[in-house]
């Protein structure tokens, strides 16, 4: 079940950061496409529209690319001439979908934050499953600030918006935003040794929450009602909220800016000359 309809949203009309080169310029760099000796495999997680994907196979066109995504429609943006392979499934099952240490680089932006807090973890497990030892994981996504109250207001915020886009929470679970604290403790307990390669300000206003879709049909008077609650909750913030994530009056709503990280996380080589998994498999 795909509880938000993230189909029917327009990247291209939405936050500025789904039009950023920059970031994704540092995505790149953070894969190590680069310099990677061979042909890698790489898959784009929670892929939506294949920003990610086909900006690397631009940069990078020997390597095979994959995207994956619980949404058709999602995945039905991305052109059937493009040089991705498609693949329709859960992330959360990932590790049942792709081969296990068959993957050289994966990347997800701004899609573990989504998935409710209790299940980051094993959703984390089965992306470090699916990579080589040595294989990167380039996570790129929202994190929390530490301090009074900030990353409580950053939750309920962020978690209204998805309700107002759909989101059931009684049947789906509550997004969740770690710290980068967290991001890093999360990775690192399921195998991966992770540090920070980047940072980044994601620029929202609630009007690209409107005209991308995210409320429904934006000339509707319900897309315009669900953009008032929001800019009255952004305006509402406790002064200490405001000062953290810059909030501002824009032309167009209220304006806020997410704290983003860009992580490498480098999954571990099996110590001791014993066997990795991949070694057990191809020998069997
Ligand atoms: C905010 S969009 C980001 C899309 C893309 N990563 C980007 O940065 O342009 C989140 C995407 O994650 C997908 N998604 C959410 N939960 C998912 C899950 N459990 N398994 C697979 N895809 C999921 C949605 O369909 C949506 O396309």
């Amino acid at each position: 079940m795909v509880p938000i309809n993230y189909g029917g949203r327009i990247e291209s009309r939405g936050p500025e950061t789904y039009r950023s080169q920059s970031l994704l310029d540092t995505i790149f760099q953070a894969t190590g496409l680069e310099n990677f000796q061979g042909s890698a495999v790489v898959i784009d997680l929670m892929s939506g529209p294949g920003g990610i994907a086909l900006n690397l196979q631009k940069k990078a066109s020997r390597h095979s690319y994959a995207v994956l995504d619980y949404d058709q429609e999602q995945l039905a943006k991305i052109g059937e001439h493009e040089p991705v392979n498609k693949i329709l499934a859960d992330v959360r099952n990932v590790s049942s979908v792709v081969k296990g240490e068959s993957v050289d680089i994966a990347t997800a932006r701004y899609g573990i934050k989504d998935i409710p807090q209790g299940q980051q973890l094993q959703a984390l497990k089965g992306i470090n499953e699916i990579l080589r030892p040595g294989g990167v994981f380039v996570l790129t996504d929202m994190i929390s600030l530490e301090g009074e109250g900030l990353q409580r207001w950053l939750n309920i915020q962020h978690s209204q918006k998805q309700q107002l886009s759909g989101r059931e929470i009684e049947k789906e679970g509550e997004c969740y935003i770690p710290t980068e604290k967290e991001w890093l403790a999360m990775l690192k307990e399921v195998g991966f040794e992770a540090e920070v390669f980047g940072y980044y300000t994601s620029p929202i206003s609630t009007g690209d929450w409107l005209t991308g879709n995210q409320f429904g049909n934006p000339k509707s008077p319900e897309a315009a009602r669900k953009k008032a609650i929001m800019d009255e909750i952004i305006m509402n913030a406790p002064e200490g909220v405001k000062k953290a994530f810059n909030v501002r009056q824009g032309v167009n709503g209220m304006e806020i800016d997410y704290p983003v990280v860009i992580i490498r996380a480098v999954k571990k080589v099996a110590e001791s000359g014993l066997p990795t998994a991949g070694d057990l498999y191809a020998a069997s």
